[in-house]
């Protein structure tokens, strides 16, 4: 019973986790014994948040690398497997915005936008499944939106990524089900991190989106940890291709 919800020593890749809701996770799980591989482009940010978790007495390693750049993927996932151990948990964190509207969205940002948030999510997760298939055991967390539910102005590019994501969820849980790995998505609501920043910083979205949410406040990082750690644990070995959205109630008002 006790360890039903345990993540301990298991080896949990987050991706996009030198800050953020990444770090957040990160910062989590190594507080409930997980070896946590902290992910980002920036070495200098990866290497920060390491030192930050390893203060806290946390089990954790920094890879930094382009997460859309599937050599990377590859070689790095050889090396984290061989130097911490096999992955157990991926949790496919990385995302950015570029807010424009449609009809004047650039390619660049529109192909952006799906390759971190939609196709690099393809690329971690195929390269992690091949050793969670070999070894008939692993878990797959998709961090979604509330967009992969509606779309806003101006984030099309990102509702279509984060709508594809839900759906290729479904599609993992699909294939690799028989080989005992559970794919799940988190959708988190509005959330103060970097991404979310220049809204949080706009009186009027603020006080839209404290209106709005039956909670009546922004996500906290720390909000999202329970479900990731349900989703990451064998309390869930039995659910897959949903997604949990912890969004303080949004998606159940009109
Ligand atoms: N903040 C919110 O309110 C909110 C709401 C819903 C969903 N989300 C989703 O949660 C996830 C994290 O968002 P956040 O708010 O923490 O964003 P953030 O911008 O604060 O952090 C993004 C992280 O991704 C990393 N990253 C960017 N490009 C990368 C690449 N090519 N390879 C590897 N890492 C890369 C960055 O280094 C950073 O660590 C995203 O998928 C986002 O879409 C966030």
């Amino acid at each position: 019973m006790h360890d039903l919800f345990s993540v301990k020593d298991k080896v949990v890749l987050i991706t996009g986790s030198s800050r953020g809701l990444g770090a957040g996770f990160a910062s989590g799980f190594a507080e409930h014994g997980a070896k946590v591989i902290v992910n980002g482009t920036n070495q200098e940010a990866v290497r920060q948040t390491v030192q930050a978790i390893k203060a806290k007495g946390g089990q954790v390693f920094g890879y930094a690398f382009d997460i859309t750049d599937s050599r990377q993927v590859i070689l790095k996932i050889a090396a984290i497997e061989e130097e911490v151990g096999p992955i157990d948990v991926l949790i496919n964190n990385a995302g950015i915005h570029r807010r424009a509207p449609l009809e004047e969205m650039s390619e660049a940002d529109w192909r952006q936008v799906i390759d971190l948030n939609l196709n690099a999510a393809f690329i971690a997760s195929k390269y992690v499944a091949q050793g969670m298939i070999a070894r008939r055991q692993g878990k797959i967390i998709n961090i979604t939106s509330l967009m992969a539910e509606g779309a806003r102005s101006s984030t099309g590019n990102y509702a279509a990524a984060k709508g594809g994501l839900k759906m290729l969820t479904k599609a993992m849980a699909t294939e690799w089900g028989k080989f005992n790995i559970q794919v799940n998505a988190i959708g988190p609501g509005y959330f103060k991190t970097e991404l979310t920043q220049s809204l949080a910083a706009d009186p009027q979205f603020d006080a839209w989106v404290k209106q709005r949410v039956p909670a009546e406040r922004w996500g906290e990082p720390s909000d999202l940890l329970g479900a990731a750690i349900f989703l990451a644990s064998k309390a869930s070995d039995y659910i897959n291709g949903q997604t949990i959205y912890v969004d303080g109630g949004w998606l159940a008002a009109l």
